[in-house]
């Protein structure tokens, strides 16, 4: 077998076998193939696509690529949940102990903030002490004793996935539906859960911008975890405008915290609740109705943060920032954005909106970038207020007032202020 034919046959829009496809990520992660032919084929699958079958062997052999982790010794149904990646979206931070409360074991690998996105392993980190790198008896150890642990992904865990992302990053070869499908899904697959829900964001700060292209991909991973025998359930939810008001990661621990006490922001309330309702019914905890009030009876009665510090004990960190988020670190700089002028806040750019907390910190330009944990945006003002001249916008968190006058120019761009008040739109919009 030959690279050469196999890039030919793509990019004359053949299908390829699963051999063929074997053959190419054995080559990639062996090294025998170069990262000039693989940008090549993914160029080639960007443009001229996949079939689900060629999707799914693609998954197979991303999945097998590296270590499967087997986590039949921890008793139950193990669920995991995965976001294809937004703005302030810190929903694992609420919904992982909330259903870790009512006896559903987690076990889930997150990752780091890419591109204008943010990573749970990135909010977690900012809690002083807490561990995100665990092997993996101590691992398994935190799910058995606590119900819920969340660790940054392993090294060798669908090392093909490494390799290939990092080479679509600079290939402008990353808002394909197969590709993504088979990134997520393969890391799913590998990290070894029962069932598997997937958060499908959709808009303007998603990497799925519209709900047709959201929907087909939603579809394409609910058909590959079935496929090898995974319960995948699918829900696509609002990207157009930031989740909640914070966007940063220490800022998004301390929503996640009053969330879990029941004075979070609606948007993301409503969010988390119909997430976890999902979780626990794929865990056969109950009807949805039924599942969307237990997991709110778990924020009302203390039992979801009670939970959630329990982790972060178990993990290292220093749970007193929980309960007095105070205690985090201060940024050096507090700035505030100005309204320019009156009328409704119309639309956000969310993806600008994310640049912009990147700007200011929260994120890395480069892969190599440390990150200010105490940087980032809070919005005072969500899609849909009414905002007079001169008020507050947003407040700005950063290490330097530089970079807050760099910010600023980014978000004032996402922003549209209208005389019109725009139309409510769902949060979430469907379930696959
Ligand atoms: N998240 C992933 O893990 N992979 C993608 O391709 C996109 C988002």
């Amino acid at each position: 077998m030959r690279m050469y034919d196999i890039l030919a046959k793509k990019r004359d829009g053949g299908i390829l076998t699963d051999e063929e496809i074997q053959f190419f990520i054995d080559g990639y992660v062996s090294g025998a193939i170069p990262d000039y032919q693989a940008s090549a084929l993914l160029m080639a699958i960007f443009l001229k696509g996949m079939t689900p079958h060629e999707t799914a062997a693609l998954t197979r052999s991303m999945a097998q690529s590296g270590d499967l982790v087997d986590l039949s010794s921890i008793d139950g149904i193990k669920v995991d949940k995965h976001s294809t990646g937004g703005v302030g979206d810190k929903t694992t931070l609420i919904v992982a102990p909330v259903v870790a409360s009512l006896g559903v074991r987690v076990a889930k690998m997150s990752g780091r903030g890419l591109g204008h996105t943010g990573g749970t392993v990135d909010k977690l980190e900012s809690i002083p002490g807490f561990r995100t790198t665990l092997d993996r008896e101590a691992f398994f150890d935190v799910v058995r004793r606590v119900g819920v642990s969340v660790i940054g992904q392993s090294g060798n865990l669908a090392p093909a996935d490494k390799k290939l992302y990092a080479l679509r990053d600079v290939t402008a070869t990353v808002n394909s539906i197969p590709l993504i499908a088979s990134s997520i899904m393969s890391k799913k697959i590998a990290a070894g859960s029962d069932r598997i829900l997937l958060d499908v964001k959709t808009g303007s700060g998603a990497f799925m911008k519209t709900l047709e292209d959201s929907i087909a991909l939603a579809k394409e991973m609910v058909s590959i975890g079935e496929h090898v025998g995974r319960r995948t359930v699918a829900l696509i939810t609002d990207m157009d405008r930031p989740l909640g008001c914070a966007i940063g990661n220490a800022l998004e621990v301390r929503e996640a915290c009053e969330t879990l006490q029941g004075r979070g922001p609606a948007d993301l309330t409503e969010v988390c609740i119909e997430l976890a309702a999902n979780m626990l019914w794929l865990a056969e905890k109950g009807e949805l109705a039924q599942c969307r009030s237990l997991a709110r009876q778990q924020i009302a009665n203390g039992e979801a943060f009670a939970k959630l510090k329990e982790m972060v004990q178990a993990q290292g960190g220093d749970t007193s920032v929980l309960d007095d988020p105070e205690k985090f670190a201060p940024p050096n700089v507090c700035y505030e954005v100005l309204a320019q002028r009156e009328g409704f806040l119309y639309a956000m750019d969310t993806e600008k909106c994310g640049i912009a907390s990147v700007e200011l910190g929260a994120g890395r330009e480069k892969k190599e970038d440390p990150i200010d944990y105490s940087a980032g945006i809070v919005l005072r003002k969500k899609v849909g207020d009414f905002v007079r001249k001169g008020e507050v916008l947003a407040s700005f968190y950063s290490s330097e007032e530089s970079k807050c006058r760099t910010a600023e120019q980014t978000f004032t761009q996402a922003l549209r202020i209208q005389d019109a008040r725009p139309e409510q739109t769902a949060l979430i919009h469907t379930r696959v």
